[in-house]
């Protein structure tokens, strides 16, 4: 059985309050879901130590946001990946397309950050997907392919092993409209499709997550396409109710 890969990007909201309080009720219940799934909270950097030390005990991962392409130096208002690999970060989200929209960062870019997340043994939860003008073109896989042939060309082959992609098509973030889970399967599986060729190790065990506008209603229809690993939750991951629910119904799909 493959565990469902599910991350709660809390992207820039909570405070010591809320946190505490998702986490407390998180921890009472979270012993019934965790043989299936692997969870990781992503809170704002300034909050990843506090999470960690509050589930470091009980098997869930913490996961950071972004990361600076530097290690150290003068480079104020950044956060090393030093940094949160001293703190017990074990995976770093890159390329998340409100980091590709309000921070103008490139596929190069997010290319620099994937090596050096790779470099000091983290794992990258690399997002891709194209945006509504590109899926009206018809050019999602063409937006996928380059997203994609970046990574292949600096780092290899090799480059997909140990590494998590969260296919986000930006038309479905944060705006209610998911996509279709059977669209979503399609993508997933040419995803799967265009790293394997290139692979010789053949990765079976890539995770492909989906991401934008997930909640407990739609998740069912994502998590049981046979090519859909995972999710990356954005705001129904803030309430905790809703979070749970959704590991549930992860649960009961691989429980049957
Ligand atoms: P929403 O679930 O709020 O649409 O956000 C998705 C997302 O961007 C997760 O990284």
């Amino acid at each position: 059985m493959k565990k469902k890969f599910i991350v709660a990007n809390w992207k820039l909201n909570g405070n010591i309050e809320t946190i505490s309080n998702f986490l407390k009720c998180l921890k009472s219940k979270i012993s019934l879901y965790l043989k299936y799934n692997t969870i990781v909270i992503a809170p704002s950097t300034i909050y990843l130590e506090r999470v960690y030390r509050n589930i470091k005990d009980i098997n869930i991962f913490i996961g950071a946001q972004d990361v600076d392409i530097n290690q150290k130096g003068a480079f104020t208002g950044e956060t090393s990946i030093l940094m949160l690999q001293d703190i017990g970060v074990q995976y770093v989200i890159i390329g998340h397309s409100e980091r590709r929209l309000f921070h103008n960062e490139s596929n190069e870019l997010v290319a620099k950050k994937f090596g050096l997340i790779k470099s000091l043994n983290l794992i990258p939860i690399l997002c891709i997907g194209e945006n509504e003008i590109e899926k009206k073109q018809n050019n999602t896989k063409k937006v996928i392919k380059n997203q994609l042939d970046i990574i292949f060309e600096n780092f290899g082959e090799k480059a997909f092993i140990n590494t998590i992609i969260a296919y986000e098509p930006i038309w479905a973030i944060g705006t209610g409209m998911a996509a279709d889970p059977i669209y979503v399967q399609s993508i997933h599986k040419f995803i799967k499709n265009y790293i394997n060729q290139y692979n010789t190790n053949n990765l079976e065990n890539l995770i492909i997550q989906y991401g934008g506008s997930v909640n407990s209603k739609n998740a069912k229809g994502f998590l049981e396409q046979p090519d859909i690993d995972g999710l990356l939750i954005g705001s129904a991951s803030l309430i905790y109710e809703e979070f749970l629910k959704i590991l549930k119904i992860s649960s009961d799909i691989l429980y049957k």
